[in-house]
């Protein structure tokens, strides 16, 4: 079902003159709350913000188009999130499963993030069933699927990755009313994949690439993964912390956000084993900061 405050917004009466300010009915849908909670809540991204963004307002003016009686058919929404691991494409589709809900283009605010394991078999017969159970629980939604070329082995024409292939292909024509694929992967991959398979290239409408982050935007979503968890950094810490997430851009797993998350978790760790070590009572307030020496600064974290 569309969200009803959606809805009522873009309903008219089929007169030519009726007017519609295209603005306001962005900003009075929830879809603008989407947005903006996308913009708050993501560090960085501009150029990503700005085509979820420009898709919406494609939406948007789409369904004005067929509530209008101007076109039948609805646009073919599967797309392509390309970039390194950790740089927000899943959490970017979970709010553009939101969007598609909120506009009523899928019924369910749903997405179902499948892997190679989840969708391909072991032996002959296995595939198929594993498949469709996969499109059965995401139908209705969005199906995330993550690194997709896994699905492709092109040194193995049996391999039974093709079967999940080709059930996507029918599904992705014959279903795509009532459900939207996301593939998802490191973009040269992505790229070999959608050329060694064009009948999926042709089925992709919207590429969106996820660059890496700056140091600075690291930091920043560090920052606000501390606060969310009730944790501050110290001066010295602060400053260790900046050297370690420095040290793990060099490393060759080095995975964006993910790293970040992975330093907190270790950080917090440590903190732990620091107030044990030291023993004896602590304040409300030593639970909360995290000093210098928390931090390890040599680690590699990936
Ligand atoms: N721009 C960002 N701002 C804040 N947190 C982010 C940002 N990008 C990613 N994250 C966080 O980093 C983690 C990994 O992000 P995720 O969306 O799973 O990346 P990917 O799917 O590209 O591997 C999640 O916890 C996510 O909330
Ligand atoms: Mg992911």
């Amino acid at each position: 079902m569309a969200n009803p405050a959606c809805e009522s917004l873009i309903e008219c009466d089929g007169q030519e003159n009726v007017q519609i300010d295209l603005d306001q009915t962005f900003r009075e849908t929830k879809v603008q709350e989407i947005l903006d909670e996308l913009d708050r809540q993501l560090v960085g991204l501009q150029k990503v913000k700005a085509r979820i963004k420009e898709i919406a307002a494609f939406l948007m003016v789409d369904r004005l188009r067929r509530d209008w009686g101007l076109k039948a058919d609805r646009p073919v929404l599967h797309m392509s999130f390309t970039g390194r691991p950790g740089t927000g494409k899943t959490t970017v589709a979970m709010k553009m499963a939101q969007i598609l809900h909120c506009m009523g283009y899928i019924r369910r605010n749903h997405l179902v993030v499948a892997q190679r394991d989840d969708l391909v078999g072991q032996y002959v017969g296995h595939t198929a069933p594993k498949t469709k159970e996969v499109l059965k629980k995401a139908m209705g939604g969005v199906l995330f699927i993550d690194e997709a070329y896994y699905l492709f082995r092109k040194d193995n024409e049996r391999d039974y990755g093709q079967e999940t292939i080709e059930i996507l292909l029918q599904v992705m024509e014959n279903q795509k009313d009532d459900l939207v694929v996301i593939f998802a992967g490191y973009k040269e991959r992505m790229d070999e994949f959608y050329r060694m398979n064009p009948g999926m290239r042709s089925r992709v409408t919207h590429h969106i690439d996820f660059p890496d982050y700056l140091l600075d935007e690291l930091l920043q979503i560090g920052g606000i993964m501390l606060a969310q968890q009730g944790y501050y950094l110290d001066n010295a810490a602060s400053q260790a912390f900046r050297t370690l997430i420095e040290k793990q851009l060099a490393l060759p797993n080095f995975a964006n956000a993910r790293t970040v998350r992975n330093a907190i978790d270790l950080i917090k760790l440590r903190q732990a084993n620091r107030l044990f070590a030291n023993a004896g009572v602590v304040l409300k307030k030593d639970l909360a900061r995290i000093e210098a020496e928390d931090v390890p600064i040599d680690a590699d974290i990936a």
